[in-house]
């Protein structure tokens, strides 16, 4: 992963946790009420991918057993991992692109409301991605992926040549030759594998993603209801489809690019099917970016302008991130697809220990509290959520007195301990076992293994509850907490 250059060690900063007193008191564990949505508390754990879904998408004994460990800290809400809203074959990531997938949902829904004595509200966040490719080797790639056109002979000289002299010609230039006779994409596909852009209005099922993806979502998110959950996440954040709809980067010439309110028209389209394919009481929220960090991407005055339409038209929660871009991932390895959370914008998504001036924690505050002051202007009482880097009592209680957010996400401090918010509030956060921002679990992630913290995964091994990945070396699930009764 990218590191500032700077590489400036931080360790967590928790500061002084609170009495059990105190805690009661706190902003963070006072019940919210926002229209339809109901926290018992002002915590939260965003989304995060576990890598332990099956081949076909489908919900296993690990992914509930991952979210039951979660409900067991009792936060106010848990956000269940990216779920395609499409059923193609995606590796082992959750769907529900298919009414197949409720059973298996509707049992994370059952296993989150027993663990949590009901306290924990959830939601599925549902994600649409467009298609990525491998990086391939050199060879196979001239010989078999890249199109040999017209342009591609004019560059080379090469109008009379057979396909075949072409590709073995081809095979045989220096990097420099090559940038200069290959598209940008056809170089891109080269040297990172081929992605697929929504500004590519020439393949039809891309032209087409203002007439399909409302249907895709709200069939989604109406599956997500008979499951149980109570409300959807549309993810607008990061490298996908909907994100990549609100970029900057998006120049469609078909009404849905360029000006920032054309940008804007398909996540508005999506929310109003979602919400009228769904009862009055669901939740629909989304989650996007306070700024893409990447050059030429949309910034914080793009993510007021958002926060304001989208509060407007009628999203119960506003959850912001930040980066997590393709526009500027590290080129991956032979036969690996490129990451969106290895370039600078990745960094600014999962910030880690290693850093700037600045540091890791709380890298999206002052931003997400813009947003949230653009939405307030307008009038909307919208919760917006924040994330990055928050791992303190402190920290999280300055966050909502200040009027920087609403709400208050751990994503890897939860990972690192699920039991944080039962610990604080019980006045046991000296118990905690905090996040060290190493980006272990990232990395795992990166590699498509089972997610797992390295705070955790090799303690008692042995013992009989301690189930283990794959491949045998860690246990899937951080241990019980045993409550010191003194
Ligand atoms: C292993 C892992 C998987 C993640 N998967 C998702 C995801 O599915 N959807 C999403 O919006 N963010 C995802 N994230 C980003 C987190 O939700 C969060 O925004 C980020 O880690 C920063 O918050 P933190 O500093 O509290 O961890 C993931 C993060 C990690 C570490
Ligand atoms: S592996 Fe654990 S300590 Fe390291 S960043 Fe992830 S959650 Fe935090």
């Amino acid at each position: 992963m990218w590191k500032p250059a700077e590489k400036i060690l931080y360790e967590p900063r928790p500061g002084r946790w609170p009495s059990a007193d105190e805690a009661a008191r706190a902003r963070l564990f006072q019940p919210l009420t926002a229209g339809r949505l109901h926290l018992s508390s002002r915590t939260w754990v965003p989304a995060m991918v576990p890598w332990r879904a099956t081949e076909q998408g489908d919900a296993t004994g690990e992914v509930i057993a991952w979210y039951r460990r979660f409900a067991e800290g009792r936060p106010g809400a848990i956000v269940l991992e990216a779920t395609g809203v499409r059923d193609i074959p995606s590796g082992p990531l959750l769907r529900i692109g298919d009414d197949r997938f409720i059973p298996g949902l509707a049992r994370i829904v059952d296993a989150v409301r027993a663990a949590s004595g009901g306290e924990t509200r959830l939601f599925i966040q549902l994600i649409d991605f467009l298609a990525i490719r491998r990086r391939p080797d050199p060879e196979t790639f001239f010989q078999r992926y890249l199109q040999v056109t017209d342009r591609l002979r004019a560059a080379l000289g090469a109008e009379h040549w057979s396909e075949a002299r072409v590709r073995e010609h081809l095979s045989t230039l220096p990097e420099d030759s090559l940038a200069r006779v290959l598209s940008a994409r056809e170089l891109e596909a080269l040297r990172f594998g081929y992605r697929e852009r929504v500004t590519d209005l020439d393949r039809p099922h891309i032209a087409e993603l203002p007439r399909s993806l409302p249907g895709l979502f709200a069939a989604a998110a109406q599956r997500a209801e008979r499951a149980g959950f109570d409300g959807v996440e549309l993810h607008c954040a990061h490298a996908y489809t909907l994100a990549s709809f609100l970029s900057a980067t998006n120049t469609r010439s078909d009404g849905y690019g360029g000006p920032r309110e054309a940008r804007l028209r398909l996540p508005l389209e999506v929310t109003a099917a979602v919400r009228a394919a769904t009862g009055k009481d669901f939740v629909v929220g989304c989650r996007y970016l306070a700024d893409e960090c990447i050059a030429g991407g949309s910034g914080v005055d793009d993510a007021c302008a958002f926060g304001v339409a989208f509060a407007r038209a009628g999203m119960d929660f506003l959850s912001l991130s930040r980066g997590g871009k393709f526009d500027d991932a590290k080129q991956p390895a032979v036969g690996w697809a490129a990451y969106p959370y290895t370039g600078r914008s990745g960094y600014e998504c999962m910030p880690a220990r290693h850093s700037d001036a600045f540091g890791p924690f709380g890298r999206n505050v002052e931003a997400t509290a813009r947003v949230r002051a653009a939405v307030r202007a307008a009038g909307c009482t919208t919760p917006i959520v924040v994330a990055g880097g928050i791992h303190g009592f402190e920290q999280a209680e300055a966050l909502l007195r200040d009027d920087k957010a609403d709400i208050i996400g751990f994503a890897r401090q939860s990972l690192a301990d699920p039991d944080w918010f039962e610990k604080v509030r019980s006045g046991h956060g000296d118990a905690v076992r905090l996040c060290r921002y190493t980006n272990y679990c990232e990395g795992l992630d990166q590699k498509h293994k089972q997610v797992t913290c390295e705070l955790w995964d090799r303690e008692s091994l042995d013992a009989p509850e301690a189930a283990r990945t794959s491949d045998g070396k860690r246990r899937l699930l951080a241990p019980r907490w045993v409550r010191d009764v003194h």
